[in-house]
């Protein structure tokens, strides 16, 4: 089967060469430490060139389980905001917007110096360009409590089902391609593009909203990740087309992905959920309307027949996908941290990298509120 979005976020020890294995995995899966990435072998050993940022690595502890997420009361910061920005965007902060309706990059300012106005600032600030590249940041480089520490004022930590983690730290999801895995060279045997549009875990009952990707390894050039305007996607619809789809519900679902994930002998952590979310989805602090549906993980639209729920989410997806109007690149450089609006944008990873350089991210996912809906209104 070939790789898709979710086994890129989800990699395990199968999942690299062959040739590899031996050499960068602790022994068999389930004996001692089974779960390490061999640091040693990242230090040298194997002639490839070693990881930046070693304790990033990732980790999948078979012995991490967890039960069901429990509902908890969401405290939206975005609302407490003072929308013209005086902490976040002090004056000489060198601000560039990357499209009209989505992204902006921004130089001149440390996120993890901002007080709590500035990170109340930061969320609105986000709910508005909806992706925002933060250049030069010492991120990274923080130890990994400081940066969830950071993270945790934007709400509960996400523990993903089963990506690979750094030790000790399961709340930090990863995304890595090793120095030479070239595991992506039979990717486009089955598939013409690597496009895989979501929005995160959005099958959870209180899904992502403001969520921090930071690059530790990048490739020369190459493995961008693009975003979508689901607010403007909705904007865009005709007042008719808009109305009939409120009210909607589409189940998004967790089963798949888990699945995959054991296929290839990875880790469970927490039993795979469904979750029935509006179709269009409000947001707390802009009160602006967003699709939120996405091929990756929602299933089909509750009450109508699978011919008709198939026709509208298709639509909706290529909508979404085609809306290159509404939707912004962004191009990784050392010391970048991106925040988006996971309530508001998809996200797809591109995979047209030189095959065998890393690629290696952390991502902190704040969770937010239950997804609700406010009334349908012809000017919204
Ligand atoms: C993600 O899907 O959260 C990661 C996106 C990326 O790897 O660029």
């Amino acid at each position: 089967m070939a790789p898709s979005a979710t086994t890129t976020v989800t990699e395990t020890a199968q999942s690299l060469p062959q040739q590899l294995k031996a050499t960068r995995f602790f022994g068999a899966y389930k004996e001692i430490a089974p779960y390490k990435y061999d640091k040693e072998a990242e230090e040298g050993k194997t002639g490839l060139k070693p990881a930046k940022y070693p304790n990033y690595l990732p980790t999948w502890n078979p012995e991490q389980k967890y039960p069901p997420l429990q509902p908890f009361e969401h405290y939206e910061h975005g609302k407490d905001a003072d929308t013209s920005y005086p902490d976040l965007l002090p004056e000489g902060t060198q601000i560039v917007d990357l499209t009209p309706t989505i992204g902006s990059e921004i130089r001149g300012i440390q996120l993890s110096s901002l007080t709590n106005a500035g990170k109340d600032q930061l969320a609105r600030y986000v709910a508005e360009r909806k992706v925002v590249a933060f250049r030069n940041q010492d991120f990274a480089d923080l130890p990994i409590e400081k940066a969830l520490e950071f993270g945790g004022y934007f709400g509960r930590h996400h523990i993903h089902p089963t990506s690979g983690s750094p030790e000790g730290h399961p709340e930090i999801h990863l995304v890595h391609r090793g120095e030479g895995d070239k595991g992506y060279d039979q990717f486009f045997e089955n598939t013409v593009s690597s496009v895989a549009w979501h929005s995160d875990v959005s099958y959870e009952q209180q899904p992502p909203g403001t969520t921090f990707l930071y690059i530790l390894d990048k490739p020369e050039t190459g493995g961008d990740t693009i975003f979508v305007n689901a607010a403007e996607a909705y904007n865009r619809l005709s007042p008719l087309f808009q109305e009939r789809l409120h009210g909607l519900k589409a189940n998004h679902s967790g089963i798949e992905q888990a699945n995959a994930s054991n296929a290839r002998g990875g880790i469970r952590r927490r039993e795979p959920v469904v979750n029935a979310h509006p179709i269009v989805r409000t947001h707390p602090a802009t009160g602006e309307k967003a699709l939120y549906v996405n091929p990756q993980f929602t299933r089909n639209i509750v009450g109508l027949k699978k011919e008709e729920s198939d026709a509208i989410l298709k639509f909706l997806y290529d909508h979404l996908a085609y809306g290159a109007d509404f939707q912004a690149r962004v191009k990784w450089e050392e010391g970048t941290v991106v925040v988006w609006d996971n309530r508001v944008t998809q996200h797809s990873a591109l995979h047209d990298w030189k095959s065998g350089q890393r690629r290696h991210l952390a991502r902190i996912t704040p969770q937010a509120e239950q997804p609700y809906e406010t009334p349908f209104k012809p000017s919204s």
